[in-house]
C-alpha cells in the first residue's frame, strides 16, 4: 500500500478487499458478547454509544442494563424526569451526556414521531449527537454506508496508514475520516464498523499493541516499519491545576442541606452539598472563611465544626482536594438563590437525589454517622 500522508489516502482495491475479509473473519471469532450488541435497535445503539464516549466498556455494561430496564424505549426516556435520568447516570460522569440524551429523546418524540432519523445529517441536529455518534447509529442500527471515527479507530487507522502526526488536529481528522470511508465495504456496514472498533479495543491497543495476534498486521504500515508504539502521536500534555475546596454538611434538626448545581456550572442538574473554593489553610481560617461564604452565598448563619473527611478527586484539568466539614445550623431561611435550588433533606431521602461522586460519598458517610446518633 502506498500512502502519502499529505494527500488523500490511496488504498488499492486488493488491499481493501483483503483488509475487509481479514477483519470480518476475525470479528466473527473474537467479538465480545456485549449487552448492546444483541439487537440493532437504534435506541439501544444510541444509549450505548453515548455511554461509551469517555467510558470503558466494562464500566458501561451495568449502567446500560439498568438504564434500558428503567427506560426501555425512546418514548419512556422522553417521558422521564431529568432527576430520574441523572440518578441512573450517577457515577458514569460527564453528566452533560445524560442531559443531552434526555433532551434529544424529547425531540425525537415531539418532532420525529418517536422514530429515529436514519440519515447522519438529521441525526446530527440532535443534542449531543456529533459526527461519530450519528455514524454509529446510522451504520450499526440501519446498515447505512457511513464511516465512524472514535478513539479506537483513530488509533487503528493511524497505525494502518502510518500517520505520523497528531490525529486529533484538523488535517489528521480529515485524512482519517476519509480513510474510514475508503475502507468501508459495500454491505455489512454494521458488522464492519463494530469490527473496526473491536480490533482497536482488543488488539490494536494503546502502548504496546498485540500485533502478533492482529489479522491485518500484514497490511499495516506501522507494523512494517516498527512505529506502532509511536503512533498515534499524542498532543500536548495537559497542565493540571491544583484547587482547594471545602464542602459543608449543614445539619438542621437531623436534616442536611443540599443544593442543585446550576446551569452552566460543573455538574449542572445534579445535587451536591454546599461547596466552596477555599484560600485559607489553617483550620481556624477555613472555619471563618466557610462561615462567611455560607452566609454570603446561601444566606444561612452556621457554625463549622469538625473536618470529617478529605477527598482528592479530579474534574477535567482540576486536581481537587476537598475538605469536608460538618456545621451546625444557627439561623436563616433558605430560598432559591442565583438560580440554585436548596433543600433540607433527611439522610434516608438522600438516595433519591442524583449526586456527584463526592456528594454520594459524603451522603453515605452522613447517613451512617447520623444513624449511629453522632
Ligand atoms: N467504543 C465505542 N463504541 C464501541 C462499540 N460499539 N463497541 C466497542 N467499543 C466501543
Amino acid at each position: 500500500m502506498a500512502t502519502d500522508c499529505s494527500s488523500e489516502p490511496a488504498l488499492d482495491a486488493r488491499w481493501k478487499q483483503s483488509f475487509r475479509r481479514r477483519l470480518l473473519t476475525w470479528y466473527d471469532r473474537h467479538q465480545r458478547d456485549l449487552p448492546w450488541r444483541r439487537s440493532q435497535n437504534p435506541y439501544r445503539v444510541w444509549v450505548s454509544e453515548v455511554m461509551l464516549q469517555q467510558t470503558q466498556v466494562e464500566t458501561v455494561k451495568p449502567y446500560f442494563r439498568k438504564f434500558i430496564k428503567a427506560f426501555p424505549s425512546v418514548k419512556r426516556l422522553a417521558a422521564a424526569s431529568e432527576q430520574d435520568v441523572l440518578r441512573l447516570w450517577e457515577g458514569l460522569g460527564y453528566y452533560r451526556r445524560a442531559r443531552q440524551l434526555h433532551a434529544a429523546a424529547k425531540i425525537i418524540v415531539a418532532e420525529h414521531g418517536g422514530h429515529f432519523p436514519r440519515d447522519v445529517n438529521t441525526l446530527q441536529t440532535l443534542p449531543g449527537i456529533g459526527r461519530y455518534t450519528a455514524g454509529a447509529i446510522a451504520s450499526i442500527a440501519f446498515d447505512e454506508r457511513v464511516p465512524i471515527l472514535e478513539t479506537n479507530t483513530i488509533r487503528l487507522l493511524s497505525r494502518l496508514i502510518g500517520y505520523p502526526d497528531d490525529p486529533t488536529k484538523s488535517a489528521g481528522q480529515r485524512l482519517l475520516w476519509q480513510t474510514a470511508e475508503d475502507v468501508l465495504p459495500r454491505k455489512n456496514i454494521a458488522l464492519f464498523n463494530q469490527a473496526l472498533m473491536e480490533l482497536g479495543s482488543l488488539v490494536c491497543t494503546p502502548g504496546s499493541p498485540q500485533c502478533e495476534q492482529c489479522p491485518v498486521a500484514k497490511l499495516c504500515t506501522a507494523y512494517a516499519d516498527g512505529s506502532q508504539s509511536a503512533i498515534p502521536r499524542t498532543g500536548r500534555k495537559v497542565n493540571f491545576i491544583s484547587v482547594a475546596e471545602a464542602a459543608v454538611l449543614i445539619n438542621k434538626q437531623g436534616k442536611l442541606l443540599l443544593r442543585q448545581c446550576p446551569e452552566g456550572q460543573r455538574w449542572a442538574g445534579l445535587w451536591d452539598f454546599p461547596r466552596f473554593e477555599i484560600v485559607g489553610e489553617a483550620p481556624q481560617f477555613v472555619h471563618d472563611e466557610l462561615t462567611k461564604k455560607v452566609k454570603e452565598q446561601i444566606g444561612l448563619v452556621v457554625d463549622p465544626k469538625e473536618l470529617v473527611k478529605t477527598i482528592k478527586h479530579g474534574v477535567t484539568r482540576h486536581r481537587i482536594t476537598l475538605d469536608c466539614y460538618t456545621a451546625r445550623y444557627i439561623s436563616g431561611r433558605i430560598s432559591r438563590r442565583h438560580g440554585t435550588a436548596l433543600r433540607w433533606v433527611r439522610p434516608a431521602e438522600l438516595g433519591a437525589f442524583p449526586l456527584n461522586s463526592t456528594g454520594r460519598q459524603l451522603a453515605n458517610l452522613a447517613h451512617l454517622s447520623m444513624q449511629n446518633g453522632s
